[in-house]
């Protein structure tokens, strides 16, 4: 069997060194993403390609790997960039990189939650560029501890983000999604609550649900209105699971207090009215971005890889 693997974007060195121990790799070298006519090139005649959360992989780069292609691999947990219905009929296998970014995530999530509701990057801003003075009512933020968060997704990265929330901000825990989870429950003391009960009664919403075609623009101009004034909105999910022109509108009148996003619409482009908000942290889809976490994604992609190789079933196999 072949062992030939494209990498669309340069890894980790210890993890391309690793990769390269299992298999032949061939990767775009660039600092910046594989454009589609690389990607198309770039693919042709592989086993295995390893692709990142921005290129899209549909059926024209199927098609042009040719049909010895055995796996997409993912380098991310999040993995709406790829065509998993023409993946699935050609019998190739699709995998993605979890558990080893659930803390990662959360924590950037609670980062962004800081950020928001705490100005920092105002205060930062302030700082820097001009002077401050200590004052009873300079800058004041929103209170954190001991306040009702709502979790919209109740998969691992929610599940983990509730449980620091609750056992170390004593948090009430609201969360919504498709199902209670027992487990959930047992780690948070969460209530399982309908999303209108949740997005009306939190005062932090915070958003982890896949990006699939039902939680697109999940959170648009109805749901954004039923927040409190004083809610903040965190997004580290996928940017198109908020509608973000609404998002722009409701923080301009002060429909929501707040947000914080890792995620945006239309990555790398930022809807520009978000800019020039005060009311917004915006972080450059950082989520999983520490060392350990990016090298153990890796391991978990050369795993995958190695084990589609010798013809067997990849140990982080998408559903
Ligand atoms: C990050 O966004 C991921 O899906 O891993
Ligand atoms: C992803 O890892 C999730 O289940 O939140």
């Amino acid at each position: 069997m072949g062992r030939k693997v494209y990498v669309t974007r340069v890894l980790p060195h210890a993890v391309m060194e690793e990769l390269s121990k299992v298999c032949e790799v061939s990767a775009n070298e660039a600092t910046r993403p594989a454009t589609k006519e690389e990607i198309l090139a770039g693919v042709k005649g592989m086993d295995a390609i390893v692709t990142m959360l921005n290129d899209k992989i549909d059926a024209e780069v199927i098609t042009a790997a040719g049909p010895q292609l055995k796996l997409i691999a993912n380098y991310a947990v999040g993995y709406n960039n790829i065509d998993l219905a023409e993946a699935g009929k050609r019998g190739i296998h699709v995998t993605n990189t979890p558990d080893v970014l659930t803390n990662a995530t959360a924590d950037m999530a609670w980062a962004l939650l800081f950020a928001a509701a705490r100005h920092i990057p105002a205060g930062d801003k302030l700082v820097r560029t001009g002077t401050f003075a200590w004052a009873p009512e300079f800058m004041l933020g929103a209170d954190i501890t001991g306040r009702t968060l709502g979790i919209v997704g109740a998969g691992r990265i929610g599940q983990n983000f509730a449980r620091k929330a609750h056992h170390g901000f004593d948090m009430k825990v609201l969360y919504a999604g498709r199902h209670p989870s027992p487990e959930f429950e047992a780690q948070t003391e969460g209530r399982f609550v309908p999303l209108e009960e949740l997005l009306r009664t939190s005062d932090f919403v915070s958003l982890h649900v896949p990006l699939t075609p039902e939680t697109r623009h999940l959170i648009g101009a109805k749901e954004l209105a039923m927040m409190k004034p004083t809610a903040i909105l965190i997004n580290s999910s996928r940017g198109p699971v908020v509608d973000e022109k609404a998002l722009v509108e409701a923080l301009k009148k002060r429909t929501i207090w707040a947000a914080g996003l890792d995620v945006y619409e239309n990555e790398p482009d930022v809807e520009p009215g978000l800019k020039g908000l005060d009311n917004v942290a915006l972080a450059p889809h950082l989520g999983t971005a520490t060392t350990g976490t990016r090298y153990e994604m890796g391991l978990m992609v050369v795993r995958n890889v190695d084990a589609v190789l010798n013809g067997q079933v990849p140990p982080n196999k998408v559903k």
